[in-house]
C-alpha cells in the first residue's frame, strides 16, 4: 500500500495547475447514459473514482475512448443495467447511474452503497424522488431494483439538501414526460455543470443554479461537448496549504466566483489572495489568524473543506470553532492531526481548535478524502517527517497531489 512521507517546513512557491472537479466528472460521466449518441469531455481529471466510474459504465456497455486526454463516450450500446455491490461499495456516486438507467432503459439494478467513514449517507431521497416520478422500486438482497416504464414529470420536494440526490432526479427528469419541478435542490457547482451539460445534450431545464430546477421533459437527448468545471475543492486545498507552510504560489485553471466563502475565510486568516479570471495567487508570511466557521450546503462553507481549514487553525495563533452540519461523523481527522501535536476537542458536531505553536511529524493515517488533504496540509507545515498511511484515499479525489506540490518545493514523496 503506498505511503506519503512528508518533510515539513519548506516554503511553497510557483505555479500549480487546478484540474477538473471530481464531482462533476463523476455524475457528468454518468450523464453518457443518457444518449446513443457521442458525448466529448475535456478536463476530466485523473483519479482514482473517475477510473472506478469508467469501469463501472464501460460494464455496462457504454464505450469510452480517451484521445489525448479527452473522453469519447458512446452510449449507442449499454445493454447490462446493474451496478454490482463490489463497484457501489468502493464508490457511492455509483448511485449516480440510477436515474440515467431508469428514464433511458426503464429498468435498473443498483447495489445500495451501504456504510460510509464520514457519516450513514443514506439514498432515500434518490429513491422517493424516482417513486414520485411514477418509479416502482423494491429493495432486495441489498439491491434497488426500478422500474417505469415512461416516467413521470411531477413536483419534488426533498427532506434536505442533497447534491448527488438533485442530480440523479434531474437527469432522469430529462427524459421523463412532461415537466419535473425539483425544490431544494442542490446549487453546487457540480449540479449547475451538469445542468449545463444536460442543455448541451437537449435537455430543457430552468431555474440552473437556483433551489428550484424546472425540467420540462423532451423524447432523447443527443451528443455534445463539454469541459469540466475547474475543481474548487482542489483550489481550497492547495490555499490551505500555502496558508500554513507560508508561501507564493499561483493556483491556475482556477474558478474564482465559486469558493467566495472559502476566499473570505482565508483573508480573514490573513492571507493574501489576488485573483483573475482564471487564477488565483496566495501569499502567506508567519502565523495565520483562527477562523470560526459552520459546515452548510453552498453557497455556504462547504464541507468537503472542513478538514483542510481545520489543519491550518491547528497552527493559526489562537483559537477557532469549527461545526459540521452535513455529515455526523466527518471528524475522523481530529485524532490524527492530535498526533502531530494539535490540541482539539470534540464537543458533539464542534470542534474547538486551540492554536500551537507548531506541529511535529508523525506517522498517521488517512481515514476518508478530504481527511488525506488535511494530514497532508498537517505534515507540510510540521517540522521533521510524516508518514501518511492508506493514501488510497486521496489518490480517489486528488489528480496527481504530490507531483504538483513538489513542483512548488515541497519535500514530499510516495513510497510503497
Ligand atoms: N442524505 C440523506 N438521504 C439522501 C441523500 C442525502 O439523508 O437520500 C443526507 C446525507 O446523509 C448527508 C446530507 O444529506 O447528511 C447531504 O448529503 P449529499 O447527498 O448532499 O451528499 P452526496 O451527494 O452523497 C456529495 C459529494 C460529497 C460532498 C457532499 C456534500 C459527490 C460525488 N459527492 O455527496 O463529496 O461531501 O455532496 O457537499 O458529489 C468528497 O468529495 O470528499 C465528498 C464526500
Amino acid at each position: 500500500m503506498d505511503k506519503l512521507l512528508i518533510t515539513g517546513g519548506k516554503r511553497l512557491a510557483g505555479d500549480i495547475t487546478i484540474s477538473g472537479a471530481k464531482n462533476a466528472a463523476l455524475p457528468i460521466l454518468c450523464a453518457g447514459l443518457l444518449t446513443a449518441d457521442t458525448l466529448v469531455l475535456s478536463n476530466v481529471p485523473k483519479l482514482q473514482d473517475v477510473a472506478t466510474m469508467e469501469k463501472l459504465l464501460s460494464q455496462m456497455g457504454l464505450s469510452i475512448k480517451d484521445n489525448a486526454g479527452t473522453l469519447e463516450l458512446c452510449g449507442r450500446d449499454v445493454s447490462n443495467l446493474e451496478a454490482p455491490y463490489e463497484m457501489v461499495k468502493t464508490m457511492r456516486a455509483s448511485i449516480l447511474v440510477l436515474g440515467p438507467l431508469l428514464a433511458r432503459f426503464g429498468e435498473a439494478k443498483v447495489s445500495l452503497p451501504g456504510g460510509c467513514a464520514i457519516g450513514s449517507r443514506p439514498v432515500d431521497q434518490h429513491i422517493k424522488g424516482l417513486q414520485a416520478m411514477g418509479a416502482e422500486i423494491r429493495i432486495e438482497a441489498g439491491y434497488i431494483h426500478a422500474r417505469a416504464k415512461k416516467l413521470k414529470g411531477t413536483r419534488i420536494v426533498t427532506d434536505m439538501i442533497t447534491v448527488t440526490g438533485t442530480e440523479n432526479l434531474l437527469m432522469a427528469a430529462t427524459l421523463a414526460e412532461g415537466d419535473t419541478v425539483l425544490e431544494n435542490a442542490a446549487r453546487e457547482p457540480e449540479v449547475t455543470d451538469l445542468a449545463n451539460l444536460l442543455v448541451a445534450m437537449g435537455a430543457q431545464i430552468e431555474g440552473i443554479g437556483s433551489d428550484r430546477l424546472l425540467v420540462h421533459g423532451v423524447s432523447a437527448l443527443h451528443g455534445a461537448s463539454h469541459s469540466v468545471i475547474a475543481d474548487r475543492i482542489e483550489t481550497g486545498t492547495f490555499l490551505c496549504a500555502v496558508a500554513a507552510t507560508g508561501g507564493d504560489v499561483v493556483l491556475r485553471h482556477a474558478r474564482t466566483d465559486i469558493l467566495d466563502v472559502a476566499l473570505d475565510k482565508l483573508r480573514e486568516a490573513g492571507v493574501i489572495l489576488t485573483t483573475g479570471e482564471d487564477w488565483i495567487r496566495v501569499q502567506m508570511a508567519g502565523r495565520t489568524k483562527p477562523v470560526s466557521f459552520r459546515t452548510t450546503e453552498y453557497p455556504g462553507f462547504p464541507t468537503d473543506m472542513q478538514a483542510q481549514f481545520m489543519a491550518m487553525n491547528c497552527i493559526a495563533e489562537g483559537n477557532s470553532r469549527v461545526t459540521e452540519t452535513i455529515f455526523e461523523n466527518r471528524f475522523m481527522h481530529v485524532q490524527e492531526l492530535n498526533r502531530l501535536g494539535a490540541a482539539i476537542e470534540i464537543d458533539g458536531h464542534t470542534a474547538i481548535v486551540q492554536g500551537v505553536s507548531g506541529l511535529i511529524g508523525a506517522p498517521v493515517m488517512a481515514t476518508d478524502l478530504r481527511a488525506s488533504a488535511s494530514l497532508v496540509i498537517a505534515g507540510l507545515a510540521a517540522s521533521g517527517q510524516t508518514v501518511i498511511d492508506r493514501i488510497y484515499h486521496l489518490d480517489r479525489g486528488y489528480d496527481q497531489m504530490e507531483v504538483k506540490l513538489s513542483a512548488v518545493g515541497a519535500d514530499i514523496q510516495r513510497i510503497k
